[in-house]
């Protein structure tokens, strides 16, 4: 049998890709509203930046934990350039008025972004510690699976004090051991050895400032993504269930690595 030659659209799956959209709505002339297939890409796209963010996220952590600083600059780096492109996606689905969201919001049933599983599973590797999270998933699913995964294994936050132990700086042993299925707790010993990281370890300084980054980064999505949807609905409910814009609101100003939020005013 003759093998296929390698093509831009054998590669890259592009026939699937293109496939995938699937509007419900049906407009005044039978064509599904004209919003409604931005409103789908736009998600497509979040998802497969979510995949690579996971991706990258997860050579982080081996870099942190190999010590090799300027591979871990060089990812978060390129972390930060995606999380970047995330939050300036978000203006091009505001060019979508509450009137053609409202066409074919009601064919979402209770669809919602609350139901992403790449989204729980980034908030896990990053530190977040919720059984809500899986449980929101399908029993059996892989999502569930990956998020529960991604709760039971060390955090970035956890390969980052690792890095830092390594490079000599005293934490002690039973926050290293700290168990990992545990949430991320302020916690002022290592508030002490992060404000001399600053004053003696310039490398290690320049991870913890690129962590900032990140948490910063992250923080900005939610807020943009939570005045997008105060715009677009109001004080509607959200489709997946909760207050909507009341809900996303307590999700904001919540730190992923709060020990280098604490030590600010101390540096
Ligand atoms: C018109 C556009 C959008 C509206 C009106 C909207 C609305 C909402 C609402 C009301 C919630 C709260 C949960 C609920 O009850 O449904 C939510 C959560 C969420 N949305 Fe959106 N959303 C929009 C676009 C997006 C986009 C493009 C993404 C990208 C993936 C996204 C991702 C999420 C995520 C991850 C959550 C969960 C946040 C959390 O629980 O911390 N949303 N959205």
């Amino acid at each position: 049998m003759t093998k296929r030659a390698v093509t831009y659209s054998t590669y890259l799956a592009i026939d699937e890709i293109l496939a995938a959209q699937h509007p419900l709505s049906s407009g005044p002339d039978g064509r599904p509203e004209h919003d409604e297939l931005l409103f789908i890409v736009i998600h497509q796209v979040y998802e497969l930046w979510f995949k690579q963010l996971l991706h990258e996220l997860a050579e982080v952590q081996r870099m942190l934990e190999a010590g090799d600083t300027d591979t871990t600059l060089h990812l978060l780096n390129r972390v930060l350039k995606i999380l970047k492109t995330l939050v300036a996606q978000i203006d091009v689905l505001e060019t979508m008025s509450p009137l053609q969201f409202t066409s074919f919001r009601d064919r979402l049933e209770s669809a919602s972004g609350f139901q992403s599983a790449q989204f729980r599973e980034v908030e896990a590797v990053l530190g977040k510690r919720e059984a809500s999270a899986a449980a929101a998933q399908p029993e059996e699913s892989d999502g569930r699976a990956r998020i529960e995964a991604a709760q039971s294994r060390l955090s970035v936050w956890g390969s980052f004090l690792r890095f830092l132990a390594a490079r000599g700086h005293a934490l002690a042993n039973d926050v290293l051991a700290r168990d990992v299925t545990l949430p991320p707790e302020p916690d002022e010993r290592i508030q002490d050895v992060l404000v001399s990281l600053y004053h003696e370890d310039a490398d290690g300084a320049l991870v913890a400032e690129r962590l900032v980054d990140l948490d910063e980064g992250f923080q900005e999505w939610r807020y943009r993504h939570v005045k997008m949807v105060e715009r677009t609905i109001g004080t509607k409910r959200g489709t997946g269930g909760s207050a909507g814009v009341e809900y996303l609101r307590t999700t904001l100003f919540q730190p992923v690595f709060p020990d280098l939020w604490e030590i600010r005013g101390r540096l």
